[in-house]
């Protein structure tokens, strides 16, 4: 702690001062409850619906500057990151803090690769859904499910036992989430391919055919694993924060990575990139984008893909996303939608609504543009995003769990229902409760 870093608040109700040590620009508030108007007041607490400006955790993992736009995993940043590494190399620095040697590296592609099998109890698990089932609710399912598999899981502060279902998670997502997409297809499961990348063994098990070996397009496979080193993780997002929420009741790693992605699943989060895709087939055609967006301004509804809680300037992912979009495109020809987004941003960016707001677009704006222009349908895309967000969870559920502060997650409340009120009998009671 910085010397002199301190508040002094005055209670007026008491008229005592008290002094609180400011941490990393944060008070405690167990220190509020020091705050008292007698021994039996319980002492101030703070209220903060949405956590808008409350840090529930130290974290060395992820930095973000929002006012300006900066992103960095463990201090490097990500634009240089998804420059420079493979989506694996960047998982390895989450997780471990570091990146890796090149023998570290060979052993970490080595250990993860041989844990993307799955039971093949799993796959007839599989069967039993829909041939509509979402594949977000295939896949948060599934991954529930393999805490069944493996029992040994729920030793949690067991440091061997954590690295192994983590190389396990990382390694059965993508074969989980190509299954999904199978399986919605009516196509036959494919088996992974332990020559291939991580991101190329996910292409095999997503669109292999009759061929006997899949060759995936060097330049997909890339942006693949560039859009995923985007994706790996955020701070303490909804997500995230549910991660460590569930995680630190010392549930399973699987069942607290089916409740994270069941977080990811909703609109306001990583469902969001399946609704830009819905919006700009609402929009039809760039000369409706004007219209389009007045009806935004006029309260129906949001822009999807703009605004962020944290990024009130450009998020710096979605830059990025924007060039392997032209990359992909040299390759997978250009998606008409693009045309359209662009003249949303374009819009968007010179209304006075958005420039207040400051809503920008942010890394869903592009990124299923991308994926529906490489062949996956919009019901996909928050799988895609829950695939490399997965490191970014364990990242964070391991930190947690190491962090000696940490205790189970139990918010306070406001309590804001009646006092004692004397019980009636069913036969006496003459008025009708309110509804709920
Ligand atoms: N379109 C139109 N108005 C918006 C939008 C939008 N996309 N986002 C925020 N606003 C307005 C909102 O109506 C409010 O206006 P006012 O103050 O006049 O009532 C103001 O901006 C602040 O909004 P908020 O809901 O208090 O902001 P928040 O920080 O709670 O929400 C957000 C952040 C991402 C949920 C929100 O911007 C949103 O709903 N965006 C669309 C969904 C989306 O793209 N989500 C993906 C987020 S990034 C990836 C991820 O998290 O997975």
């Amino acid at each position: 702690m910085e010397k002199d870093q301190t508040l002094t608040i005055q209670d007026n109700r008491t008229k005592v001062t008290y002094t609180v040590p400011l941490d990393h620009g944060a008070i405690r508030a167990m220190d509020l409850r020091q705050m008292k108007t007698g021994p039996d007041d319980f002492g101030v607490m703070s209220y903060d619906p949405a956590f808008l400006n409350t840090a529930s955790c130290r974290s060395a993992i992820t930095f973000i500057d929002g006012d300006r736009g900066i992103l960095r995993y463990r201090g490097y940043p990500v634009e240089v990151l998804a420059e420079k590494c493979s989506f694996l190399e960047v998982g390895y620095l989450l997780l471990w803090g570091e990146l890796p040697t090149p023998s570290q590296m060979r052993e970490w592609v080595d250990l993860v690769t041989h844990h993307t099998m799955i039971h093949e109890n799993i796959k007839k698990f599989m069967d039993g859904f829909h041939h509509d089932a979402h594949p977000m609710g295939m896949l948060i399912s599934t991954v529930a499910a393999l805490s069944t598999f493996y029992s040994e899981a729920r030793s949690v502060l067991d440091p061997e036992v954590r690295k192994l279902q983590i190389l396990r998670l990382i390694g059965k997502m993508p074969t989980l989430a190509a299954h999904a997409y199978r399986h919605s297809l009516g196509l036959p499961y494919v088996y992974p391919d332990n020559e291939l990348s991580y991101t190329e063994n996910f292409m095999n098990m997503l669109w292999k055919k009759t061929e006997p070996k899949y060759v995936a397009n060097t330049t997909l496979a890339r942006a693949l694993d560039v859009l995923f080193i985007l994706h790996a993780d955020h701070e303490q997002n909804c997500s995230a924060n549910v991660m460590r929420s569930v995680g630190s009741s010392q549930a399973d790693p699987f069942v607290t990575t089916a409740a994270a992605a069941a977080a990811l699943s909703g609109p306001l989060h990583g469902g969001a990139n399946e609704e830009v895709l819905r919006m700009l087939d609402e929009i039809g055609s760039k000369d409706n984008v004007p219209a389009y967006i007045k009806k935004i301004k006029e309260g129906h509804g949001r822009l999807m893909g703009f605004g962020h809680r944290v990024y009130k300037n450009y998020d710096p992912r979605a830059r990025i996303i924007k060039k392997a979009a032209e990359e992909v495109f040299e390759v997978t020809g250009r998606n008409p939608k693009l045309d359209i987004a662009l003249e949303v941003e374009r819009i968007a960016l010179s209304d006075d609504y958005f420039i207040k707001h400051k809503l920008y677009p942010n890394v869903d704006f592009y990124s299923g543009i991308i994926y529906q222009a490489m062949g996956f349908t919009p019901d996909m895309f928050t799988v895609m995003f829950a695939i490399p967000r997965t490191v970014g969870w364990l990242a964070q559920w391991q930190e947690m769990l190491q962090d000696p502060e940490q205790k189970i997650a139990r918010p306070r409340q406001c309590y804001t229902g009646y006092g004692a009120r004397e019980f009636v009998p069913l036969e006496q009671r003459v008025t009708q409760a309110k509804a709920a």
